[in-house]
């Protein structure tokens, strides 16, 4: 059967059309950034959080030379900690988890966002750059006051977070 060129070219564009849906899916589900709330991810008691070394007492820790974990509880209709405090040029990997009902977590300007069930710990992790403020959402409804539901991440100075939180002796 003698197939024509233009029919060759139309196939090869077809192929490569194929690939690059199927590249661009993947990429959306495991690009950098991106979380789902997957299986056998991290679960959590969410009616005893504060028998939980992370979430009893929310906050900041250092973890490496430049990293730092956020342990933060998301409850109607606030966030724990707030503000949350890192400093500057740093990867910070939120830990986030919900003793109520679902929220969400998007750190607006970031490439934070992520769904925060009751039972399961949303894991996500950001690198900061400069100091700088960000406010912290929540876009899923959760009830009557989750328009008002807001937080903040204060990206600091180095120094200034070394000062404050006495660098490695803590
Ligand atoms: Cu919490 Cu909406």
């Amino acid at each position: 059967m003698h197939v024509h060129a233009y029919e060759k070219i139309w196939l090869a564009l077809a192929v490569v059309l194929i690939l690059l849906l199927i590249g661009s899916v993947t990429y959306g589900a495991v690009g950098p950034g991106v979380a789902m709330v997957a299986d056998g991810q991290d679960t959590i008691d969410p009616e005893a959080l504060d028998e939980d070394d992370r979430f009893a007492d929310p906050g900041v820790e250092q973890v490496g030379e430049n990293a730092y974990e956020a342990s933060v509880v998301a409850y109607q209709f606030n966030f724990d900690p707030d503000p949350i405090v890192v400093p500057a040029h740093s990867e910070v990997t939120f830990l986030v988890t919900s003793p109520d009902v679902i929220h969400g977590f998007q750190v607006v300007g970031t490439n934070a966002n992520t769904m925060v069930v009751p039972g399961e710990v949303a894991e996500i992790t950001v690198e900061v750059g400069e100091p700088r403020e960000y406010g912290i959402v929540c876009n899923e409804y959760c009830g009557a006051a989750h328009h008002g539901m807001e937080g903040t991440l204060q990206v600091v100075p180095e120094d200034e977070y070394e000062a404050e939180h006495g660098g490695d002796d803590e």
